[in-house]
């Protein structure tokens, strides 16, 4: 598997010399069960036209309880949005539903579990972007600045 991937990221390079190396649009932050990430920033090179996003939860906490989820969203909405995340109930996964001031989102997940989320950077080049758990009442320690760079 680790061997196909660099293979595949290898190929990119070759076919695409003047686009990022593809790992680096890749990036994977981890969730504890002590309501923290494991990152307090996350960048990626401005030509990464997508970025992939991996949240591995490392405790053992079930979702109800010490759920996490990864969110972006500008920093001037992250309020608004858990605020009306937490509303929104654990079924929505913390979030307003079909909100476009969410740039990307993954479910919320328990202990042992990871997730996932691909997004589009286009035009975000030059927003304040901050990352964040949308779990009522994580907010506060679990977030961070997300640099397009
Ligand atoms: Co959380």
């Amino acid at each position: 598997m680790k061997k196909n991937r660099l293979l595949v990221a290898v190929g990119l390079l070759a076919l695409f010399p003047f686009t990022a190396f593809a790992d680096e649009c890749d990036l994977v932050i981890e969730a504890t069960d002590q309501m923290s990430f494991s990152k307090k920033k996350m960048s990626v090179p401005a030509s990464c036209e997508t970025v992939k996003v991996t949240l591995k939860h490392t405790g053992s906490m079930a979702k109800d309880m010490m759920g996490h989820n990864w969110v972006l969203t500008k920093t001037d909405d992250m309020q608004a949005i858990v605020r009306e995340g937490a509303a929104a109930g654990l079924d929505n996964n913390y979030l307003p539903e079909g909100d476009d001031r969410i740039i990307a989102a993954t479910e919320v997940i328990g202990g042992g579990n990871s997730a996932q989320v691909e997004f589009s950077t286009e035009g975000l080049a030059d927003e304040k972007l901050t990352f964040f758990c949308s779990f009522p009442g994580h907010s506060g320690m679990m977030n961070g600045r997300f640099n397009i760079k």
